[in-house]
Formats: C-alpha cells, structure tokens, sequence
C-alpha cells in the first residue's frame, strides 16, 4: 500500500511516498511554495498539487502547524486564519479522493523521530521540540504520542516562548548564537522544570545548525538533533495515517458510494 506524507510548513509544502517500515521516503520529495494568504482553499489545492506528482496512492498523513483534533484544524497560530475549526481532514479527502489523516507538525515529526531517528528505543518522557516560524512540541510517553501539547506558547519573559526563542525570533532580531542560546536555555529550564522529561530532541531547520547553540545550553536533560531532520514531518504524517485506519481523524471515502465522504468510526487519534 503506498502512503503519502504531506508537510504543510511556513514557507513550503512538501510530500513524497513513504516506505513506513523503514521509516524513509521512496522517491523524491515534491515541494511548492505555502500559498500566501495561507488560506483553506489555496492550501487544499496546495497540497492537491503535491499529492498529484505520485501516481496511485492509497492513503495520505498531512501535518498542519495547529492543534488538530478529530481532523479539524482548532488553532492557526501562523496560518490563515480561516484555519480556525476548518474540517482540514474532511477537505483534504474529498479532494484527494483518499483517506487523509491530518495531524499536528511537532507531533508528525516526534512519531517519525521516535520512531526511526533520535527517540528510536527511549522509554519514560520523551519531548521534541521543533524550532522555526513558531516553537513545537510533541510529547511522548515510552513511544506513544500525548498530542497537541503546544508548549511553544509558554510564557518566557512575560511573553509567548515562541516570540522569544523561535528560530524567525533569532533571525528577526539578528541575535548572536550565545544570545539565542540563552532565550532557549530559558525555555528549556521551564519546561524541565514542569515536565522533568528523559531526553529533548530539537528539530526544525536550525538543529542542522546544532553544534552552534547545543553546546552553549546549560540544562540537566539530556539533548540531542533531531536525524530525520527535513523528512521527520512526512515520514511522520505517513506513519500516523497507516495507524489511523478506523479513527475519526481520518476520514474514510465509502467505497460503495466513490466520492462521497463520511467520518469514520473510533475513538482516539487525530
Ligand atoms: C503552533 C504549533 C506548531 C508550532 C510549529 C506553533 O505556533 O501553535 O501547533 O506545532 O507553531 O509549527
């Protein structure tokens, strides 16, 4: 069975097929610029568009930077705002023609992390963190996903950690790597501090940069790069909507009825 991940990110949407036992891509990822307004309607067709480049495939994971619960987008923190209680997993499969799942973008990149990549065979709390347009987190207890966290928006210095310590903070304000280093250094004593976790591991575009700010952090948890680094997001988003089969997060076209979309039936997951 082919599955697609799709990541919906700031400034691009990418996907490609996935291979979720070995957690890797099998072929090349398609990428197109994140429509800007990043409405509902530019996105879907966005993402319809990547969808497009990969012949037959049964099944899609699309991650999205904002809570999602049971398929509907609940937050657009750096997003359109007609996100805000969007059916986003409804309208990616009716117009995909596919069951899609659609999942938060620090949660998609931790499954795929824990998974295959720096998480791999950690037990007890395990938390990633991504650092970009805005700060992830996605939350694992011995392997299984605690989703939508959102401690990105912690309070740091009287304000949202993510105006603070987010990587576009970084560029934004031009600060040095010590500078930069301190705001996280901040932020992760918080988060130790509420959540004692066993290990971080920090994603996102700047841990390819790793060895020019992990060094600097004085903290007590262990912390290490995130390894999928790029494709963490789609192999993640792949994954989950291998696992969702039968949850309402995933939304199921009857196959008696081709076209037509319905909720599928189940309990947790999103
Ligand atoms: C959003 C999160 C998202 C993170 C990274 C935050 O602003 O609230 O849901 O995971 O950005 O994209």
């Amino acid at each position: 069975m082919t599955i697609l991940g799709i990541d919906i990110g700031g400034s691009g949407v990418k996907g490609a097929p996935v291979d979720t036992v070995r957690g890797e891509l099998t072929a090349e990822r398609y990428r197109v610029p994140t429509p800007q307004p990043s409405d509902v309607t530019s996105v879907v067709e966005a993402v319809a568009e990547v969808a497009g480049q990969f012949g037959d495939y049964e099944r899609v994971g699309v991650t999205f930077p904002g809570v999602v619960v049971d398929g509907v987008t609940r937050t657009a923190a750096n997003v359109d705002r007609s996100w805000l209680e969007a059916p986003a997993a409804r309208l990616f499969s009716e117009r995909l023609g596919r069951p899609v799942s659609v999942l938060n973008d620090a949660d998609a990149a931790g499954v795929a992390e824990v998974a295959f990549g720096a998480g791999r065979d950690e037990r007890g709390l395990v938390m990633m963190l991504t650092f970009g347009t805005g700060i992830g987190s996605a939350l694992f207890l011995d392997g299984t996903l605690i989703p939508n966290t959102e401690l990105g928006h912690l309070e740091l210095d009287g304000k949202d950690a993510e105006l603070r310590a987010s990587d576009r903070a970084r560029e934004q304000e031009d600060l040095s790597w010590e500078k930069w280093a301190g705001r996280v250094q901040d932020y992760l004593r918080h988060v130790e501090m509420l959540l004692s976790p066993r290990l971080f591991i920090v994603g996102g575009g700047v841990s390819k940069k790793a060895d020019k700010w992990l060094p600097l952090l004085e903290i007590r948890t262990p912390i290490v790069p995130a390894t999928l680094l790029n494709n963490a997001g789609i192999i993640g988003a792949a994954v989950t909507a291998e696992q969702a089969d039968g949850h309402p997060g995933a939304v199921q076209v009857e196959a008696d009825r081709p076209g037509v979309v319905g909720a599928a039936a189940g309990r947790s997951g999103n």
